[in-house]
């Protein structure tokens, strides 16, 4: 390896899920990789692990009492990283000087501002943060031409739909022969759980997802197949492909992570064991690869492969997002406001399960602002639909108990 070809990495949302296993991936191979910085909100704790373990040049904390914690510990353990706070500190993090990879693992709408952060510097961008593309499509795949930035899915099914699309695809379809993408889904851990008994799910059954180790939110918008919409929402801009010209295969196995179907009769796919480490090494490394530390693929333990088609009725939420898709303007942001607040309330213990679905529609329902022209329309839409669903969901208990029939 030679000292141009190491690249210089920043990993926002490096406490979570995907933070950790990417710098799993980036600890096994020292010599191509070399953390520069770092980004969390508040788990100060396992900030400081990796500051000691990875001597990145600054680290950030959204959270202004978390960075002071974290900037007290360092001192303490003799780290020289540099310590900075708030919003502006993690945006600082994403636009960071030298460094010429960005993993956008923040989750949720939080995510948005840095990722675009990153985008700007032209960096090689790995985005896990789905969330950013749901709320600006538009916005963010033109920020993405025009400073040239280079755009590396980490969804699996998205770093297999890249895998097996043409090398160089550039969002035309037509031109290279695809007819469809199939995005697979596991179904979760209510797949065959009758939709009436769902109502008083605990957040724990909602998280235990029966194939992937993911962070909180992710696990019930997977329960949900909120995420399935979401990421159908995400195809439809990273790859430039019509809404009905993705479709939702559910694969129990997670064996499968996308499949493209070509119009001479092929269908290409991108199988694996379900560990996220995979679609990270690829993207580190693309067009090389590197070991990613994954267990290789036992075709003959699986032994089966099953498909099925989605049941809308036990998934509202994969109907109300592609509903929000085709609606297109502001709906996709009120979508995923929505949804980010249920969820928060469904864990919180403050929302019924099957409520969610209920909260989001009724959101978009109640509340339709035009399309957003700019960032700032998104960011605006984005803090009313939040108020709009805060508000929905505060009522949601009493609503509940007036419409229960009284005991005899
Ligand atoms: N996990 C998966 O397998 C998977 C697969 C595909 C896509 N994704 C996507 O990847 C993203 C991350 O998912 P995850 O499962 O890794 O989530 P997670 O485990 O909940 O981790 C979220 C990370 O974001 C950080 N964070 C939250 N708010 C922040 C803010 N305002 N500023 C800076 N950092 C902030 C958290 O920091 P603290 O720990 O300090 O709170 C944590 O590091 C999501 O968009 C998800 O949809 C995940």
């Amino acid at each position: 390896m030679t000292a141009s070809s190491v690249r210089h990495l920043a990993v926002l949302g490096s406490t979570g899920s995907i933070g950790r296993s990417t710098l799993d991936v980036a600890a096994r191979h020292p010599e191509r990789f070399r953390v520069e910085a770092l980004a969390a909100a508040r788990d100060v704790e396992t900030m400081v692990e990796q500051c000691v373990l990875f001597r990145p040049r600054v680290a950030a904390m959204a959270d202004e009492a978390a960075a002071v914690a974290l900037a007290d510990h360092l001192r303490r353990a003799d780290v020289p990283t540099a310590v900075l706070a708030g919003a502006a500190g993690v945006e600082a993090v994403a636009a960071l000087d030298g460094v010429d990879t960005v993993m956008a693992a923040i989750v949720g709408g939080a995510g948005l501002a840095p990722t675009l952060a990153a985008v700007r510097t032209g960096a090689r961008v790995l985005l896990a943060n789905k969330e950013a593309l749901v709320m600006a499509g538009a916005l963010f795949m033109s920020a993405v031409a025009r400073h040239g930035a280079r755009l590396l899915p980490i969804d699996s099914e998205h770093n297999a739909l890249f895998q097996a699309l043409p090398a160089g695809y550039a969002g035309e379809p037509t031109r290279a022969g695809v007819r469809r993408l199939l995005l697979t889904a596991s179904g979760g851990p209510f797949r065959t759980r009758a939709p009436g008994d769902l109502a008083h799910v605990t957040p724990d059954e909602a998280c235990a997802h029966p194939r992937w180790v993911m962070g909180r939110k992710i696990s019930v918008d997977s329960a949900t197949m909120m995420n399935k919409g979401l990421e159908v929402i995400e195809a439809h801009w990273l790859f430039g492909v019509a809404a009905d010209a993705i479709e939702v295969v559910v694969h129990p196995q997670s064996v499968v992570h996308s499949l493209v179907e070509y119009v001479d009769g092929s269908v290409l796919a991108q199988l694996g064991n379900p560990d996220m480490r995979t679609p990270i090494a690829h993207a580190l490394a693309w067009p090389d690869r590197v070991d990613a530390g994954v267990v290789p693929l036992d075709l003959f333990q699986v032994a089966k492969l099953e498909f099925e088609a989605p049941d809308l009725r036990r998934f509202p939420c994969l109907r109300i997002a592609r509903e929000a898709l085709v609606a297109g303007g502001a709906a996709p942001i009120v979508l995923n406001a929505a949804n980010e607040r249920a969820v928060a309330a469904f864990l919180d213990g403050r929302l019924r399960y099957d409520r969610i679905a209920v909260a989001i529609e009724t959101t978009l329902a109640t509340y339709a602002p035009a399309a957003p022209a700019s960032l700032e329309d998104v960011f605006a839409i984005d803090a009313r639909a939040r108020i709009a669903a805060d508000d929905w969901i505060g009522g949601d208990a009493t609503r509940l108990a007036m419409t229960r029939p009284a005991a005899a």
